[in-house]
């Protein structure tokens, strides 16, 4: 992978896309090395939580690589849209939480990969927006589903069709972000925040993210009997009966094993 670091850190994993040059602006290589590490990051059973950001001060992720969409025929715009769609849907349903600390730009391709990430935090200095309908094309990577679906249909429609940008503040009035930090207190927090994540009983954190994502696709009575499969999948765990017993006999839990 050229243009996505990848560092571990105890049970967390950070990843950078770096391409700053370009604000870090996906092109098909870039998509190329994002499906490399979401694959890397499934396969390794010790990472416990992803951080995704930017390289450089600028951006996070600059949108889409405006050059390579450029001269692009009907066929070839859907089936690039169809490569950005797949890896970030792959991303989201990556087993483990995933934590976007947007530490600039975050447009089109950008925004939309951090829509793809399970929580936002963000730079006081972070932008987002969905710029294309400005360039003459409609959000490609998800933009048009992911942003109705997380600040409602009325102001995702407001920041599509008007393609204007919203700084970080807007961003944590429509809920589109958890939470801002002064740049420099970014990356801290985010990792702070995945440590935290990757103390819980890791079968119960997957179990979460899965009840929550699977379940918010179907009617609630569907979505419950979701949650009752998941709740009894945590039983006769390692983890569930330390966790537990820890509890019950008012001692801290032994160090989760993810067994
Ligand atoms: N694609 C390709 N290159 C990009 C890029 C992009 N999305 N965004 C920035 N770059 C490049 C610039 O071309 C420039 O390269 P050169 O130095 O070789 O000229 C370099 O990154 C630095 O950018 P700027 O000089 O423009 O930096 P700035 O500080 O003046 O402006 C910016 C920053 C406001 C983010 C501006 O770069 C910008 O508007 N970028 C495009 C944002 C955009 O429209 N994104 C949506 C793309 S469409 C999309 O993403 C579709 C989809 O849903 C899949």
């Amino acid at each position: 992978m050229t243009n996505v670091l990848l560092e571990k850190k105890d049970h967390i994993a950070v990843a950078t896309i770096n391409r700053p040059k370009a604000l870090n602006a996906l092109n098909s290589q870039v998509l190329e090395d994002l499906n490399e590490l979401v694959e890397q990051v499934k396969a390794d059973e010790d990472i416990y939580a992803l951080v995704l950001t930017g390289a450089g001060e600028k951006a996070f992720v600059a949108g889409a690589d405006i050059g390579e969409m450029s001269s692009l025929t009907k066929a070839e715009g859907e089936s690039f849209g169809k490569k950005g769609n797949d890896v970030f849907r792959k991303l989201e349903t990556l087993p483990i939480p995933t934590i976007a600390a947007v530490n600039g730009f975050a447009l089109g391709g950008g925004c939309e990969l951090a829509m793809s990430c399970d929580i936002r935090l963000c730079a006081d200095s972070a932008v987002f927006g969905q710029p294309e309908a400005g360039l003459g094309i409609t959000p490609g990577f998800g933009g048009t589903q992911r942003l109705a679906r997380l600040v409602g249909p009325g102001m995702a429609k407001q920041m599509i069709y008007t393609a204007k940008n919203i700084k970080a503040d807007e961003a944590l009035r429509i809920g589109l972000v958890n939470a801002i930090y002064p740049v420099e207190e970014l990356m801290p927090a985010a990792e702070k925040m995945a440590a935290t994540i990757a103390k819980n009983a890791p079968i119960a954190v997957r179990a979460c993210k899965k009840a929550i994502n699977d379940g918010l696709q179907v009617d609630m009575d569907q979505a419950i009997v979701i949650e009752e499969k998941l709740f009894g999948s945590c039983f006769e765990t390692a983890d569930q009966k330390e966790g537990m017993s820890a509890f019950l006999e008012k001692r801290k839990h032994e160090p989760y094993q993810n067994k």
